[in-house]
């Protein structure tokens, strides 16, 4: 096999090769991980039609930075040969469907195996690839998979739920994806054998959503929302009112506590029966929560955000500013920790966004390549795998395959 994608060697993937075929953010956003991280990877992209990320204005660029783009359709005819046969090259295949919609096309996981026994393959959905048929193939995003796993319905305020934002569901389930993934090959790696993993989006928000929901199944209790931006069961976390702006507190600790009651002149209340020496949190049932967080409302309020961090970084208790976006680049450690980054658009435009996170000491992940336009390297990928000049032309014109090209630089 003649080498015709030349990917730079970084990163502990280095050598790893990933094919994606999904859209918008999920599982997109577990393939660049992967492609972040060092491994080579090849999103999939229908030839009827683009991904619809990329009907976004700044999106795209960020989450398909490193990756290549073939465009195929891989269900049809030699298409599906096709596919089939840059499976065989794949450590990894990651795809997001309504159900199991690669085994509905005849592309089931044993069809892939046969092909390459060692294979990963990552089903993403937003119920699972097996269960109640009424659920099953239903479509979904992130509003769906909170709404249907009972994450959505604890957030927002006591008078409305809400769902998180942006995108939580999809992150979070691109984060499974790919820590599920990991762990498959590493079993792999002992036996040789692949592995099909089945990612259904409301079960990783079902585990998001555990904390208070346990109160429910083993007692019947039921959390209510925040207030105020504030935990719902502890006092005195969450946000608070300052002169000039937002902050957000975690009174939580022994010390911490005794530290907070001391400044707040209730130190009275520590060793009560209500709050016994020793205490590290406040319910929000506790008889002296209002007061508790009267108090700390008060402190925050006449103090603007530099002196209320300044407090409580004396009292060890841990405080943040809520930070606007235009804070975030110029802050001291997101310039120490290179926490954005820059690189070159295919358009020859200058882009910022966000670094390859997290930071691997041995192996540091980098950018290095900006998102590729549809189908722009099907023809390297193709002839890679074995296709002839004549052959591609040939999937071309049956269009079972999009050749796109880069833009010149303006
Ligand atoms: N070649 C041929 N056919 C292709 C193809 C390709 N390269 N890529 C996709 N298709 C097919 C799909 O199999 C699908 O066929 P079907 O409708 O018969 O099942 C069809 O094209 C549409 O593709 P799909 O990506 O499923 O688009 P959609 O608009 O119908 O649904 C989602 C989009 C995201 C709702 C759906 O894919 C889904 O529920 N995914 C799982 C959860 C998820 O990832 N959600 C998004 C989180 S950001």
């Amino acid at each position: 096999m003649t080498k015709k994608l030349q990917t730079p060697k970084f990163g502990p993937l280095s050598g790893m090769r990933v094919v994606f075929s999904a859209i918008e953010i999920a599982g997109p956003f577990s393939a660049q991980m992967f492609a972040e991280w060092g491994a080579e990877v090849i999103w999939i992209e229908n030839t009827a039609y683009a991904d619809t990320i990329r009907v976004q204005k700044n999106y795209p660029e960020l989450s398909r930075r490193n990756l290549y783009a073939l465009s195929m359709n891989i269900f049809k005819d030699e298409g599906r040969e096709a596919f089939l046969k840059l499976i065989e090259t794949a450590d990894v295949f990651i795809e997001s469907s309504k159900g199991p919609a690669f085994a509905r096309r005849g592309i089931t996981d044993e069809v892939m195996w046969e092909r390459n026994p060692k294979l990963v393959i990552a089903h993403l959905s937003g119920f699972g690839q097996y269960g109640d048929d009424e659920y099953t193939n239903r479509a979904a995003y992130n509003t769906i998979a909170q709404a249907f796993s009972g994450y959505l319905i604890q957030n927002g305020d006591k008078d409305q739920p809400m769902a998180a934002f942006p995108y939580t569901a999809d992150y979070i389930c691109g984060f499974t994806v790919t820590s599920s993934v990991l762990a498959a090959i590493y079993n792999v790696q002992k036996t040789g054998k692949g592995e099909s993993i089945d990612i259904a989006m409301y079960e990783a928000m079902l585990r998001v959503g555990q904390y208070y929901m346990i109160d429910y199944f083993n007692g019947g209790e039921i959390c209510p929302r925040q207030v105020k931006g504030r935990d719902p069961i502890w006092a005195g976390c969450g946000l608070f009112n300052c002169k000039d702006g937002y902050v957000v507190t975690e009174v939580v600790g022994v010390n911490q506590m005794i530290e907070m009651f001391k400044t707040l002149g209730i130190e009275h209340l520590l060793g009560t029966e209500e709050i016994p020496e020793g205490t590290q949190l406040i319910a929000r049932e506790n008889r002296y929560a209002e007061e508790f967080e009267g108090g700390l409302e008060k402190f925050f309020a006449e103090r603007n955000v530099e002196e209320a961090l300044a407090a409580l970084g004396e009292m060890k208790i841990a405080g943040a500013k809520v930070l606007e976006f235009t804070e975030l680049e110029d802050n001291p450690q997101y310039i120490a920790r290179e926490s954005f980054t820059e690189w070159e658009t295919l358009s020859g435009r200058k882009f910022k966004g966000p670094n390859v996170m997290p930071k691997f000491k041995n192996n540091p992940c980098k950018v290095w390549r900006p998102m590729p336009n549809q189908g722009m390297d099907t023809t390297d990928i193709l002839s890679e795998i074995g296709y002839s000049e004549e052959q591609i032309n040939e999937l071309a014109e049956k269009k079972l395959v999009k050749i796109g090209e880069a833009p010149k630089k303006n």
